[in-house]
């Protein structure tokens, strides 16, 4: 039986009297790879903060498993993993240090900790830099560390805002079987990106963002002839989020060499 993991009803995010997202509405059940798919500037960063609750107030509902972060902020905190889009870690802390001190504030038992972090440390091939402190690691690989930090406590929702941009090309694909692996075994998840051909790969469902509202839902095939049977609008979102693939074009080229 499908779970739902998360549902957000009339989602509306302002800065000021700025509506960023604007009445959003969209479910994800478990085991589904749901894609957040739009131009930048859409709304799918202020989506996600609302949903992982880093944002300020909001109105509308989101529930993740049942449950609001309003109403049960532990629970729901406990059953979110989230890589943000700019990761922010702790420069003066080795990879090692920064994984410890997240476990201990998730109230992980140290020998389980140890487990986890050896095999996901493997997986990342970031173990000759895990004591290096992490204001000396390049880019992709603090996103490693924050990919890390988001899977320790083996979290039933995971959220990445953009995964993949910094990521090499070894690095992006074990994180695309990650994700896979993660939705397989009961999990969901969600994530934004600006790359029709990232959805395209990734997920199972994808929601389309264009100026905080959401212009069309469901697999990247049925999208595909909902564009081509629609005028004008959609066409143009699809357009402009085939355009923008620039920067992820190396990473998916060596992910089909693979
Ligand atoms: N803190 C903020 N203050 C004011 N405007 C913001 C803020 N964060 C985002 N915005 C605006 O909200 C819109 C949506 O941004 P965002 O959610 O980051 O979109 P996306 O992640 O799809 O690129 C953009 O127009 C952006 O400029
Ligand atoms: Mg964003």
């Amino acid at each position: 039986m499908e779970e739902t993991a998360v549902i957000v009803e009339g989602l509306t995010v302002k800065y000021g009297s700025f509506v960023a997202v604007d009445n959003l509405s969209f479910a994800v059940n478990t085991g589904e790879i749901y894609g957040l798919l739009g131009p930048n500037g859409a709304g799918k960063t202020s989506t996600i903060k609302a949903i992982v609750g880093v944002l300020p107030p909001y109105s509308g509902k989101i529930q993740v498993y049942g449950k609001s972060l309003l109403e049960d902020e532990v629970a729901v905190k406990s059953m979110i993993g989230y890589v943000p889009e700019e990761v922010v870690l702790f420069d003066s802390l080795t990879p090692r240090e920064f994984l410890e001190f997240i476990a201990s504030v998730r109230g992980l038992k140290a020998d389980i900790v140890s487990s986890r972090l050896e095999k996901l440390v493997d997986a990342f091939d970031i173990k000759k830099y895990f004591d290096t402190p992490i204001a000396a690691l390049s880019m992709g690989n603090k996103q490693k560390v924050a990919v890390i930090a988001a899977l320790i406590h083996e979290p039933k929702l995971l959220i990445l805002d953009e995964p993949l941009v910094g990521l090499d090309a070894r690095s992006s694909k074990i994180l695309k079987e990650l994700i896979s692996y993660h939705a397989k075994r009961g999990g969901a998840v969600i994530f934004s990106t600006h790359i029709m051909e990232v959805a395209e790969k990734l997920c199972t469902k994808v929601g389309i963002i264009n100026h905080g509202k959401l212009v069309g839902e469901g697999t990247v095939d049925e999208l595909r002839r909902l564009v081509k049977s629609a005028e004008g609008s959609l066409e143009d979102i699809f357009l402009k989020v085939t355009e923008q693939e620039t920067s992820l074009n190396e990473v998916i080229r060596a992910l089909e060499e693979e």
